[in-house]
């Protein structure tokens, strides 16, 4: 696609005649239209350019920036879709952006190239149309060069991060790849079994909705009722390590202990086409707490007949994590038994040892900061 960079000179001088008391001098704003090769667009993104699947986005590198307005298409969720904004891996705060203009409040700028990070937070509701992104006069717009650090997670709610106020961005998967200076995409349907089923909602499982450009929300869209393949060559970046946490929602449907390993088996298999070296995290469940104290599993076993199968087979990069006692009564929200702020915090924690005690090690610096 050509790179279309809005300068003056292509603007023309007539805008500026034309606004006889301009407030600010539109035609020396910097504009990038969607298809500007600098906007490093992350997860998974349909041809409009469209969002899907929570954590979905895009980074800017932004030496000399002081403002940033997102021109938002029809395809945007109505009447708002709740963007995870972070300025140079600052806190994440929320913005609630629309169809049309939106003016973004930014934090932590700094003199120097500063990168902005803006991700959908939501599992649903999640859809954001970009445009054109318009940026002060004199901004200057760099490459954003990723991590050589890339986790794709894979699960449900509880990778989602569902009932949290800031959803994907308060979840362990992306606090986690924080930890590692990694980049960091999720692919987690709430309600969703891995088997191809329909659960709560969901009109396929993970099996099948993984190697779609949309999550599951699209049958309940009616600007885009239909699933299209995704392409794996626009993986960006393409995933070092990945991590899947799934089961729950298969537990729930009653599908049985059998078929749930098969699935998983074959599933596996199908990521080996795609993903061909990358190591493969299992993670067991960590279980549904109780206010009693007790905690109850599913699929006891079958994890690590999955790793085992695998192991057997000549794939020795694949790894059972099991989170067994990782997740207590005072680490969810008693309503629904998912993990609360502090409960994702203590999950990410947890499997940050975990990862760092199998060898990896955080990336030495922020990507693209000096
Ligand atoms: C964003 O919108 C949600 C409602 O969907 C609201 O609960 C939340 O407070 C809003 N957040 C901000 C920062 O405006
Ligand atoms: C930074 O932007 C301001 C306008 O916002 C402009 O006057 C200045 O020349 C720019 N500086 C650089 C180094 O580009
Ligand atoms: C989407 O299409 C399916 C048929 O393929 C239909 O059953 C469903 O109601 C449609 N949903 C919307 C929101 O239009
Ligand atoms: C997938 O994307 C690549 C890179 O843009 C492109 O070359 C290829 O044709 C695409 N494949 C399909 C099936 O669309
Ligand atoms: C699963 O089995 C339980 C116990 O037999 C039953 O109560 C429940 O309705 C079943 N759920 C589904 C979705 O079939
Ligand atoms: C997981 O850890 C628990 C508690 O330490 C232990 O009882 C269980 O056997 C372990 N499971 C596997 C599959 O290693």
């Amino acid at each position: 696609m050509l790179a279309r960079v809005c300068s003056l000179a292509s603007l023309g001088l007539a805008a500026l005649v034309l606004n006889a008391v301009p407030a600010f001098s539109a035609a020396n704003d910097v504009t990038l239209f969607y298809d500007n090769p600098l906007i490093f667009y992350h997860g998974r993104w349909d041809a409009s350019p469209g969002t899907w699947w929570a954590s979905s986005g895009f980074n800017l590198v932004v030496d000399n920036l002081s403002s940033l307005i997102l021109n938002l298409g029809p395809h945007t969720t109505s009447p708002l879709v709740s963007l995870g904004l972070s300025v140079n891996y600052d806190t994440v705060y929320t913005f609630n952006a629309s169809a049309g203009s939106n003016a973004i409040p930014l934090s932590n700028v700094q003199t120097g190239p500063n990168v902005v990070r803006i991700n959908v937070e939501g599992w649903q509701n999640n859809r954001v149309n970009l445009e054109s992104i318009v940026l002060n006069p004199g901004a200057v717009v760099l490459p954003y060069i990723p991590s050589p650090l890339a986790f794709q997670f894979i699960g449900d709610s509880l990778s989602a991060g569902q009932y949290l106020s800031e959803g994907v961005d308060q979840a362990w998967p992306l606090l986690t790849s924080q930890y590692f200076k990694a980049e960091g995409t999720v692919n987690a349907q709430p309600g969703a079994a891995l088997a191809d089923i329909y659960a709560w909602g969901n009109v396929h499982g993970v099996s099948y909705q993984f190697f779609r450009t949309e999550d599951t929300g699209f049958y309940s869209t009616t600007d885009h009722n239909y699933t299209t393949p995704w392409n794996f060559t626009l993986d960006h970046p393409k995933p070092t390590h990945l991590v899947i946490h799934i089961g729950a929602n298969d537990a729930s449907q009653n599908v049985s202990q059998a078929l749930f390993t098969q699935t998983y088996m074959d599933f596996i298999a199908r990521l080996r086409t795609i993903y061909v070296y990358q190591p493969i995290f299992v993670f067991t469940p960590w279980g549904w707490p109780a206010a009693d104290g007790s905690i109850s599993y599913y699929y006891t076993g079958a994890y690590q007949t999955v790793v085992d199968q695998r192991h057997a087979s000549g794939d020795e990069n694949i790894f059972l994590v099991n989170t067994t006692g990782w997740v207590s009564w005072e680490d969810v929200f008693p309503t629904n038994q998912h993990p609360t702020v502090e409960g994702h915090q203590k999950i990410a924690g947890l499997f940050e040892t975990w990862l760092e005690t199998w060898g990896l090690q955080a990336g030495p610096f922020w990507p693209s900061l000096p």
